[in-house]
């Protein structure tokens, strides 16, 4: 980044490069961790939800990518201790992977706290580093609308499983 730009920035540039490469790897273990749920899932209704997540997944990436945009600009270099930087973390996938319904509520827990992250983040640079602020808050109305649309999608998801799962139960009784 040019003189200029690194002299506006009224926060030890060195923080704001730890802030971002936390961000950027929450960013990265979120692209990785809904791309893993798309593989492993299995079960009637599982393509859709494939689909949804190969997407996101692809959002969050690209997320990533406008991270890595800054902590460049900025001088510094990309974390690649993913684990230790984040604070969102990794979910691994449930035991049953054919449960859709928690496979939904881990990527609403993954979405509300990337939330809260960008909420506390866009507030301390606000007016303090005006590019890494618009940053976080472009991010975080990206990961606000993520989590209306998860929250939209739960009760259908829900209502399908529980239809599957009586139906399941009705034709084992009819086999005794
Ligand atoms: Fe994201
Ligand atoms: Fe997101």
């Amino acid at each position: 980044m040019g003189q200029k730009g690194r002299e506006i920035v009224e926060i030890d540039v060195n923080e704001v490069i730890k802030d971002l490469n936390s961000a950027y790897a929450d960013e990265w273990l979120a692209h990785y961790q809904y791309f893993l749920y798309a593989q492993v899932i299995d079960g009637i209704d599982a393509e859709t939800l494939k689909n949804k997540l190969e997407e996101q997944s692809n959002d969050e990436l690209n997320h990533a990518k406008e991270l890595i945009k800054r902590i460049r600009e900025l001088g510094g270099e990309p974390s690649t201790n993913l684990m230790d930087v984040s604070t969102c973390g990794f979910s691994e996938p449930p035991a049953d992977t054919s449960d859709l319904v928690s496979i939904v509520e881990l990527v609403l827990k993954g979405e509300r706290c990337a939330i809260e992250k960008y909420n506390n983040l866009a507030k301390k640079y606000h007016m303090k580093d005006l590019v890494t602020h618009e940053i976080f808050e472009e991010l975080l109305e990206d990961e606000v609308s993520d989590e209306e649309d998860w929250e939209n999608f739960l009760p259908g998801l829900k209502q399908k499983q529980s239809r599957q799962q009586q139906s399941a139960e009705l034709t084992t009784t009819t086999i005794r």
